[in-house]
């Protein structure tokens, strides 16, 4: 996959340069490349915001870089389905993350001061909210977007790890432990250091289903209509 991501600052994607998503990377899984913005500006101060139309407070991103910027990617990321991040756009979750993952390749706009002209949507194929709160930037939910989707490429993880995760089939991740299997008195369930693998199999997943219904009933009605009990 490939993944362009069209920023006023291109400095701030430190995150992407470890861990997973630099494996992932070196492994040739996902190729990511940052713009920057004002390098599609046409004035000699690469001005990429201006007033807004009606007066108020703020600034607004132009069309102009941004049209430019996208053209510019497609030429190299030819399938490339663009994602405006914004407070406005459909809640980013599991589900979406994995439609996304399938795709050749992503373009992702980030956002600043009080947003970007509206005619952007014109060339968009997705305006992604990650979460009902307010940003200064979309260099952050495009982080977030970008370290989820990577995480489900095929081959960046090993073959079963998501499956088990939290969000799939609507049930939260079970309890998990490491050494020492008593800490200042608080033991570790004893099932887990039995061996019986099909026992903590079951264990794990009854304790799945307990705690999605206990932390979070939306999802646990979800799993329920689903009619899906096992792993
Ligand atoms: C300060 S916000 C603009 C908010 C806008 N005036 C509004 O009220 O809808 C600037 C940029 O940050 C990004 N942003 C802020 N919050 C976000 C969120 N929850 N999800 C995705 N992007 C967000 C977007 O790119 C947005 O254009």
């Amino acid at each position: 996959m490939r993944i362009d991501i069209l920023t006023i600052f291109p400095e701030i994607f430190t995150p992407l340069d470890v861990s997973i998503v630099k494996r992932a990377k070196e492994k040739g899984l996902v190729e990511i490349k940052i713009w920057n913005l004002r390098d599609f500006t046409k004035d000699k101060h690469k001005k990429v915001d201006d007033e807004p139309y009606g007066g108020g407070r703020g600034m607004v991103l132009k069309c102009q870089p941004i049209f430019d910027g996208v053209e510019r990617i497609k030429k190299e990321n030819k399938e490339g389905k663009v994602i405006l991040t914004s407070p406005q756009g459909i809640i980013f979750n599991q589900q979406l993350a994995k439609k996304l993952s399938k795709e050749k390749g992503l373009i992702i706009i980030c956002g600043h001061y009080e947003g970007v002209d509206e005619r952007v949507l014109s060339i968009c194929d997705y305006e992604i909210s990650i979460g009902d709160y307010i940003l200064t930037g979309g260099e952050l939910p495009a982080m977030v977007i970008t370290d989820c989707i990577v995480r489900l490429i095929p081959g960046v993880l090993p073959e079963d790890a998501p499956v088990y995760e939290s969000f799939e089939r609507y049930l939260l991740d079970w309890p998990c432990y490491t050494r020492p299997a008593n800490f200042k008195g608080m033991e570790v369930p004893k099932i887990l250091l039995s061996g019986d693998h099909e026992k903590i199999k079951k264990w794990r997943i009854q304790k799945a289903i307990e705690r999605t219904k206990e932390k979070r009933p939306d999802l646990y009605r979800k799993f329920l209509k689903m009619g899906v009990k096992d792993g």
